[in-house]
């Protein structure tokens, strides 16, 4: 299941971000951060992740994924990696691959095991042509490119790719989550539900049947957490 969420950054948030990305030369190479497989089809730049602008882009980024009650309710994050920062231009794409299954959190000194991957867009749909972010499930291919500022949330387990960006620049914030809930079916389950409970409870206000549903929720959680 794949899930857009709007507004994980305001446009004044993508604007700053933006403005610092310009005023340094701080762009390298994107095959540093890539798997084996991932390095031969990846032709993309990315903030260097040990330059100093990149501590101060990452650390304003984070927060706000967290504070997204969205993200927050389909992820169940144990962990969220603080965010790369990658630009696609001059036909620069990432052929079709899968993310490395695990990742290293320096800052944490842990290892993170990725089961939710996140894009959040920092360019805006017409400032470039192509960069599309297709993504494969079970359901077939999903072609993503959103306003700057939203975010697509995706299972890492997913195939995907960045089409070639044939003019513009493509800027874009990329993480992922360990999850409390491993699995990706289980996590969907949880998300309907509790974004149902959550409309009822708008919708008709709080009763005894809404609580016995909260209270199915949490005990599902408390059943399927890995903490
Ligand atoms: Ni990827």
């Amino acid at each position: 299941m794949l899930l857009h969420v709007p507004h994980v950054l305001s446009k004044q948030h993508v604007q700053s971000i933006r403005q610092a990305m310009n005023q340094d030369n701080q762009w390298v190479s994107g095959k540093s951060s890539a798997g084996a497989q991932a390095q031969n089809i990846k032709k993309n730049l990315q903030i260097n992740s040990n330059s100093q602008l990149y501590q101060q882009l990452s650390q304003q980024v984070l927060p706000q994924i967290k504070e997204s009650l969205f993200i927050q309710s389909f992820a169940l994050p144990k962990e969220i990696l603080p965010p790369l920062f990658n630009c696609y231009q001059d036909t620069g794409h990432y052929g079709n691959h899968v993310d490395n299954a695990i990742h290293y959190y320096h800052e944490k000194n842990i290892t993170v095991r990725t089961d939710v991957s996140m894009t959040i867009f920092l360019s805006e749909p017409d400032e470039y042509e192509g960069g599309e972010l297709i993504i494969e499930d079970t359901y077939g291919e999903h072609e993503v490119k959103l306003d700057a500022g939203d975010a697509i949330v995706y299972p890492a387990t997913s195939l995907h790719r960045v089409e070639p960006v044939t003019s513009g620049s493509r800027i874009a914030a990329c993480t992922w989550v360990q999850s409390m809930v491993k699995d990706d079916w289980q996590r969907s389950m949880l998300f309907n539900l509790d974004q149902t409970i959550m409309q009822l409870r708008q919708n008709l206000g709080d009763s005894k049947e809404i609580l016995q549903l909260t209270n199915h929720y949490h005990n599902l959680l408390r059943q399927w957490a890995v903490l």
